[in-house]
């Protein structure tokens, strides 16, 4: 028997002032995203925000329905989107937000498990890291290099 052990890596960064510009503006168009969110049975908001290699962004937002496990989570909004309106374009990031009813989020709101394998498909397919620039309402944001550092032991289409 051998121990063994994962390290995820990330960076923190202390506020949008110092994110490089063009994460700043995707993080905002992934705010503003939120504000599209049909979510009247949560009222749980959430932003995405895709940045394409040609420097064009996509927004995306969840989408409920009163059939609860219908609800569309906005990363898969986005990734959706994207896959439609530019199949062939490489995604380079993803920036996501969320506003929650009740409470401030200080502290980043990850993506939920399938979200997570939605986005290392897309890697998979693409062949490039997809890099995530996360943000609760306020607070720190976390960067991930690639989604698969979120998905650790992640399903793929090399085991078909
Ligand atoms: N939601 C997302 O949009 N993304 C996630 O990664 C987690 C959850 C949405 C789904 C639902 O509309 C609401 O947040 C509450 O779960």
């Amino acid at each position: 028997m051998s121990q063994k052990k994962l390290v995820v890596a990330w960076e923190e960064i202390k506020s949008v002032t110092d994110l490089i510009p063009i994460e700043a503006k995707l993080l905002k168009l992934a705010k503003s995203s939120l504000k599209n969110a049909y979510a009247p049975y949560s009222n749980f908001q959430v932003g995405a925000a895709i940045l394409l290699e040609n420097g064009a962004m996509i927004g995306g937002s969840n989408q409920e329905n009163a059939a609860y496990p219908m609800c569309l989570c906005a990363e898969r909004v986005a990734l959706s989107a994207v896959a439609s309106q530019h199949p062939k374009l490489i995604i380079k990031a993803m920036a996501i937000t969320v506003k929650a009813p009740n409470q401030i989020i200080g502290q980043p709101a990850m993506p939920c498990g399938s979200c997570r394998q939605a986005l290392c498909e897309k890697e998979y397919q693409q062949k490039q890291p997809i890099r995530l620039v996360i943000r609760g309402e306020e607070g720190p944001i976390y960067c991930f290099q690639s989604a698969k550092e979120i998905l650790p032991f992640s399903f793929d289409a090399s085991f078909l």
